[in-house]
C-alpha cells in the first residue's frame, strides 16, 4: 500500500433514536463505501469513518417521551444501526459513537482551544423553560396561536397556516409541546461562535478554490454566504451531552453539531494510532458523504472551526446527495413512511446487492429521486437476473459442457473482429468508470459495467456456442474449427466475468465475491488493476460450478411491501390519533372549517392573479422570501413564508392568487403589501393554487 496521499472518508453519523431506512443509505452510506471500496481495491491508502450521533435534543426528548433515560436510547439504536451496516455491507474501517469518552475529550479540547483563543462570544439571552419537564424549550417545541392568523397550532418558529416567521415571544397562549405546560421565560448564558469572522477565508476556500464542488453543494455555500453569516450558539442547556468545560458552566452541553462532525476525529484516534497522519497532513484527502440537510455544517460551520482551532486539514469534496423519495412521497420516519433497512433484510436475505443495485442506480446524486418497488422489481428482475447474472450464469453452464470445466484456449486462426472488439471494450468501460468513479457519479459508472454484461450477453448469442457444438464428426466429437470457435468464445465470455467481478466489487461486493469465488481467484484478482485486462484467468485452469447470483422477485413479494408500506402509515396514524388524545397540543389532521361568512364579507377581499417576477431570501429571517409580483395594473412587494418549501429560483414565473386589498405589514424592516394563497398538506407542506394563464395576470378572482 502507498503512504500518501491518504483519503479519509467519512460519512454522516447517523443519529441513534430510530432505524436505517433506505433513504439514508442511498443518501450518503452507499455511496461512502461503493467510493472506499472502490479506493480499496486500488491500494489506496483508505479509512472509511463513521458512527452513530449520540446527542442532541431530539434524543433526549424522546427518551422524556418513552419514559426511559437518553442512554437507553443511544446504546438500543447505536447497535441496530451498526449491525444493520454491517449486514448491507457498508464497509467502515470504525463505527464509533460520539458518547465515547474519546469524543467528548476530543470535543472539550477543541472547545477549549476556541475559548482560550477568545473567539466565543458570551450572551445572556431568556429562552423559553418548561417547568415541569425541566427542560429549556426550543421553538419547535413550543406552540400557541398565531398572531396574524389566528391558527391555534402555531409553532414557535414559524406558523404553517399563513407562513409567518414567528419568535415564541408572539404566539398568544404559548404552551410546552412537552408538557402543556406554559412555558416560562428564564435567563441562560451561551458561547457564540462568531461565524462571520470566517466568512472571507470561506468565501475565497469556497467559492474560489472548489468550484470544482458538485452544482448543489456549491450553490448552497454561496447562498448561506451570501445571505451573511451570524453568530451560532455553540452550546446548550442539557445534562445528555459533552459537558462545557469551564467552571461556570453546570447543566451546560456542547451543541450536538459541534460535537458530532469532531466524532469523525474521536473515531480515527480510535481506529489508529495514526490518525494525524490522516487528519493533519496536507496530502489527507478528506471527503465527507453527506445528504443536502448537512451542507452547511460540513462546508461552513465544521471547517470555520477546524481552521479557528488550526492544525487539521479540511475537507477535498463534501459529495452530498439529495434526497430519496418513496412511492412518491417524502421520507417520513413520524408517518412510518419509509422502508427499513433491517426489515428488507428480513424478507429478502442474501439478497443486499439486489437493493444496493437499484439504490445505486437511482441514486439522487443531482436531484431528489423515486424509490418504487415496481422499479426494484423491475430492475432486479431485468437487469440483474436477466443481463448480469444470466451471462455469467450461462458462460458457467456452457464451460462445464463444452469446455471441460476449464479456462480453454485461444486460436488465433479463428479470431474474428466482433471477439477483438469484445475484449476491447473491457478496457474501455474501465477507463470510463474510473472517470465517473473519481468524479463520484456512480450511476453512471454502474451503467457502464452493466452495458458491458449487456454486451457480454449479445456477444454470447451472436457467437451461439451451442449450434457450434452440433458440428461432429461421425464419431460424435465436435470437429477442430468449431471447436476452436467455442473455445474462443468461451474463452473471451469467462475473461469479462472476472472483468466484470471487478468493475462491480464497489457497488455489488457480495455478487463480486460469488463470481470469484467460482472462478477461485478471490484474493489475487480482486484489484481495480486488473481491470481492464484480457487474460485474467490462466489457460487450463479449472473453474466451480455457477451459483446463483440473483433471484427474481415475485408479483407476491411486491404487493406484500406496498401493503407493509401503507400499513405502516395507518399504523402512525392511528398512534397519532392516540397521541392527539392524550394531548391537546396535537394538531388536528384536518382544520376546522371557520365560523360562516356573509357574501359581503367575502367580497370585501380583493383576490386577483399576480405572477412572481423576483424572489430572494430576506435576510436573518430562515423562512422568508420576499417577492416581486405583477398584478397587471402594478408590481408589489409581498414577503412570504416560502423560504422552506422553495427556492427563490424555483419560484420565479409562478402565477399566484393574490390578496390584493390586505393592510401592508412591515417584517424585517421590509412593507409586505398583500398575501400570497397558498395550499398546504397535512405535513404543512405548501402548494401553489394556480391561476389562469399568462394573459389573465391582474384579473379579478372570485
Ligand atoms: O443529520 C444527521 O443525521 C446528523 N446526525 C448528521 C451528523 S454528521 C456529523 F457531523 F456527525
Ligand atoms: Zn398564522
Amino acid at each position: 500500500m502507498s503512504d500518501a496521499p491518504r483519503y479519509l472518508i467519512t460519512a454522516a453519523l447517523p443519529y441513534a433514536n430510530g432505524p436505517l431506512h433506505i433513504g439514508h443509505l442511498a443518501g450518503c452510506y452507499l455511496p461512502a463505501d461503493i467510493y472506499a471500496r472502490f479506493c480499496r481495491i486500488k491500494r489506496r491508502n483508505i479509512i472509511l469513518v463513521g458512527g452513530s450521533d449520540e446527542h442532541g435534543v431530539p434524543i433526549t426528548i424522546r427518551a422524556m417521551k418513552e419514559g426511559k433515560t437518553p442512554k437507553e436510547i443511544v446504546d438500543y439504536y447505536h447497535a441496530l444501526l451498526k449491525e444493520t451496516f454491517e449486514e448491507i455491507g457498508i464497509s467502515f474501517d470504525i463505527y464509533s459513537r460520539t458518547s465515547n469518552r474519546t469524543n467528548h475529550e476530543t470535543a472539550q479540547e477543541f472547545f477549549l482551544n476556541l475559548y482560550n483563543k477568545g473567539l466565543f462570544e458570551e450572551k445572556v439571552t431568556e429562552q423559553y423553560y418548561d417547568e415541569e419537564k425541566k427542560i429549556f424549550l426550543a421553538d419547535r417545541y413550543i406552540t400557541g396561536t398565531c398572531p396574524i392568523c389566528g391558527y391555534e397550532n402555531a409553532y414557535g418558529d414559524q406558523c404553517e397556516r399563513c407562513g409567518s416567521s414567528l419568535s415564541p415571544e408572539q404566539l398568544i397562549n404559548p404552551r410546552s409541546t412537552l408538557s402543556n405546560a406554559v412555558p416560562v421565560k428564564k435567563k441562560t448564558k451561551h458561547w457564540y461562535f462568531p461565524l462571520q469572522k470566517f466568512e472571507p477565508f470561506l468565501r475565497k476556500w469556497i467559492l474560489e478554490d472548489h468550484k470544482d464542488w458538485k452544482n448543489n453543494v456549491y450553490g448552497q455555500c454561496k447562498s448561506w454566504l451570501d445571505n451573511g453569516l451570524q453568530s451560532r450558539a455553540m452550546t446548550r442547556d442539557s445534562n445528555w451531552g459533552v459537558k462545557v468545560p469551564l467552571p461556570d458552566a453546570e447543566g451546560k452541553v456542547l451543541y450536538v453539531w459541534f460535537d458530532a462532525p469532531i466524532g469523525y476525529i474521536s473515531a480515527t484516534k480510535e481506529l489508529t494510532a495514526e490518525w494525524q497522519d490522516y487528519w493533519c497532513k496536507d496530502d489527507t484527502k478528506l471527503i465527507h458523504f453527506i445528504g443536502k440537510d448537512n451542507i452547511v455544517f460540513h462546508c461552513i460551520i465544521f471547517p470555520a472551526i477546524l481552521k479557528a482551532h488550526g492544525g487539521y486539514v479540511l475537507p477535498t469534496n463534501v459529495p452530498a446527495n439529495e434526497f430519496l423519495n418513496i412511492e412518491s412521497s417524502k421520507v417520513s420516519t413520524s408517518r412510518n413512511w419509509a422502508v427499513w433497512v433491517k426489515e428488507y433484510m428480513k424478507d429478502f436475505p442474501d439478497q443486499q446487492d439486489s437493493l444496493r443495485y437499484v439504490l445505486c442506480a437511482n441514486m439522487p446524486e443531482t436531484k431528489d429521486n423515486d424509490f418504487t418497488w415496481k422499479d426494484f422489481q423491475d430492475r432486479v428482475n431485468n437487469e440483474l437476473v436477466a443481463i448480469l447474472g444470466n451471462f455469467v450464469n450461462r458462460t458457467f453452464i456452457l464451460m462445464h459442457k463444452l469446455t471441460h470445466g476449464k479456462v480453454p484456449p485461444l486460436h488465433g486462426n479463428v479470431a474474428t473482429p466482433e471477439d477483438q472488439a469484445m475484449v476491447n471494450s473491457f478496457a474501455e468501460t474501465k477507463s470510463r468508470m474510473e472517470e465517473f468513479l473519481e468524479n463520484f457519479k456512480f450511476r453512471e459508472a454502474l451503467t457502464e459495467a452493466m452495458n458491458l454484461a449487456r454486451r457480454g450477453n449479445k456477444y454470447l448469442q451472436d457467437k451461439e456456442p451451442w449450434i457450434l457444438a452440433k458440428d461432429v464428426d461421425e464419431k460424435g466429437n465436435v470437429r477442430q474449427e468449431s471447436q476452436e470457435k467455442i473455445d474462443m468464445c468461451i474463452h473471451v465470455c469467462l475473461q469479462l466475468c472476472a472483468n466484470l467481478a471487478i468493475m462491480i466489487y464497489p457497488f455489488m461486493p457480495f455478487t463480486a465475491k460469488k463470481m470469484l469465488h467460482m472462478m477461485k481467484v478471490v484474493n489475487r484478482m480482486l484489484f481495480w488493476e486488473n481491470a481492464g485486462k484480457p487474460k485474467l484467468l490462466s489457460i487450463g485452469y479449472s473453474l466451480r460450478a455457477p451459483e446463483l447470483l440473483f433471484r427474481k422477485i415475485e408479483d407476491s413479494e411486491i404487493e406484500t411491501q406496498l401493503k407493509k408500506l401503507e400499513a405502516g402509515l395507518e399504523k402512525s396514524k392511528t398512534d397519532a390519533a392516540r397521541a392527539a388524545e392524550e394531548t391537546a397540543a396535537k394538531e388536528p389532521e384536518w382544520k376546522p372549517v371557520k365560523d360562516t361568512i356573509s357574501i359581503d364579507d367575502f367580497s370585501k377581499i380583493d383576490l386577483r392573479t399576480g405572477k412572481i417576477l423576483s424572489a430572494k431570501k430576506v435576510e436573518k429571517a430562515d423562512k422568508l422570501l420576499q417577492l416581486e409580483v405583477d398584478l397587471g395594473f402594478e408590481k408589489r412587494t409581498i414577503l412570504s413564508g416560502l423560504a422552506e418549501h422553495y427556492k427563490p429560483e424555483d419560484i420565479v414565473g409562478k402565477k399566484v392568487v393574490v390578496v390584493a386589498n390586505l393592510a401592508p405589514r412591515k417584517m424585517r424592516g421590509i412593507d409586505s403589501n398583500g398575501m400570497i394563497l397558498m395550499a398546504e398538506d397535512h405535513e404543512g407542506k405548501l402548494f401553489f393554487v394556480a391561476s389562469g394563464d399568462d394573459d389573465s395576470t391582474g384579473s379579478v378572482v372570485r
